[in-house]
């Protein structure tokens, strides 16, 4: 890229939230350069969530990137919550009037992104270093960045950080300007990939006394386990074995019997917040994704958040250049915030009803058993975390 260069979108951030925005902005005819910091393979390695919710999976369609998607995703209408040691399946299709959800890797997805991205010819600096934004309050932002030791800089009209939770687009915020909303719980989650195949067909979500545990996949042949552990859980004091045995322990007979174990691809342990700023436009600034809220993983959220984020900040963009009007951008923090704050407490709802939170006491725990058993013997219970779990309708509660 020449060393001083103009776009009418720099987006700072390669993952899922920065790759979709630029697709679709190319879909309009709109110009977009995208910086990330870290290599490509370094963004590809990353494993995240992989359910994606129907406005999603349409989305990504639209951004003609849903070829592989439609071929290897996997059509989930329901899954199970095992509950001290019953299984209760959520009927997501009965219960929603059809609706379901898709169960398709998030590297996958950030792959196929990356290679239209590829086949378009789109500018994308990756192991762009030292990026910052400027200028961002005025009508003439920029960004600039180090790349193979020159310094460089593009001139654009807006600025889309999509450079998640630790990016430095919202840390270029004034303080008083941006308002943070924040819980930290007091556990953490072991994630295991493996080449084997799913204890179940559909994911299941395990209330047991030793704790929450969540058996889900990639595919039919891949599968993808989560154990809860406490914040002081280190990787060196997890091996493959003890990871099994614990999950063994977590599960019922049925699970048991049908659990196959292997060597981990991948294990981490990821902290579990709740993260959300206000506003999230600032100027010619617009934070999308992770860069401007952060959920449980409980309720599979983060990704489909990021995905209605990218929606609203298209059609924002396209107000601009074709129509000349910023009412989209005027709109843009609040109409993300309504959905971002029903997902909020969505993810939040289920991760109290499934991880036994000790800081509760044990009148937390019969509290939590008795809601339980209320959910999931009324049809309406079980209908409420269907509905919220294949996402409400873009429209929900729109006046
Ligand atoms: N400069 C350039 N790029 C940066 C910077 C920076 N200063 N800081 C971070 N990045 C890049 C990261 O390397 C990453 O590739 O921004 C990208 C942000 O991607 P994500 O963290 O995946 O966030 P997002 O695209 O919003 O996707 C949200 O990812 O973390 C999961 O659970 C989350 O599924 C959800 C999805
Ligand atoms: C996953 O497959 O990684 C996954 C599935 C469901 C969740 C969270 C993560 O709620």
């Amino acid at each position: 890229m020449a060393p001083d260069h103009r776009t009418q979108v720099a987006i700072v951030g390669a993952g899922p939230a920065g790759l979709l925005l630029g697709q679709l902005l190319h879909k309009a005819g709109i110009d977009a350069v995208i910086l990330e910091r870290h290599a490509r393979e370094h963004v590809l390695g990353r494993i995240r969530a992989g359910v994606l919710e129907q406005t999603t999976a349409d989305l990504l369609e639209h951004a003609g990137v849903g070829a592989r998607m439609r071929r290897d995703g996997l059509v989930h209408t329901g899954f199970e919550l095992l509950v001290q040691g019953r299984r209760h399946r959520i009927d997501l299709h009965g219960l929603t009037g059809g609706s379901t959800v898709l169960v398709y890797g998030q590297t996958e997805l950030t792959r196929d992104l990356m290679e239209a991205r590829d086949a378009a010819g789109l500018p994308t600096v990756y192991e762009a270093e030292h990026v910052a934004v400027h200028s961002f309050e005025g009508a003439h932002p920029y960004v600039t960045w180090r790349h193979s030791g020159r310094d460089q800089r593009v001139d654009c009209d807006f600025i889309a950080g999509c450079d998640g939770s630790h990016g430095v687009s919202r840390a270029s915020v004034a303080r008083g300007a941006i308002r943070e909303y924040e819980r930290v719980y007091s556990f953490g989650w072991l994630g295991l990939l493996a080449d084997t195949p799913p204890v179940s067909d559909e994911i299941i979500y395990v209330n047991s006394e030793r704790g929450f545990a969540l058996c889900s996949m990639r595919s039919r042949t891949r599968s993808r386990y989560y154990l809860q552990v406490p914040l002081t859980a280190a990787l060196s004091q997890w091996s493959d074995e003890r990871f099994w045995e614990e999950l063994r322990e977590r599960l019922d007979e049925r699970g048991r019997a049908r659990l196959v174990t292997g060597p981990a691809l991948e294990k981490s342990i990821t902290p579990l917040r709740s993260f959300v700023v206000e506003p999230l436009r600032f100027g010619r600034l617009l934070l999308v994704g992770d860069a401007g809220h952060i959920v449980p993983p409980t309720g599979a959220k983060g990704l489909n958040l990021a995905a209605t984020d990218v929606r609203y900040a298209t059609d924002a963009l396209i107000e601009h250049y074709a129509e000349r009007s910023d009412a989209g951008i005027d709109r843009y923090s609040a109409r993300c915030l309504r959905r971002i704050w029903r997902a909020e407490r969505f993810s939040w709802w289920l991760t109290r009803l499934t991880h036994p939170l000790a800081e509760e006491g044990p009148i937390g725990a019969k509290l939590q058993q008795a809601e339980l058993d209320y959910l999931l013997h009324s049809e309406a219970g079980r209908r409420t975390i269907a509905e919220n779990y294949v996402g409400l309708p873009l429209e929900f509660g729109e006046v």
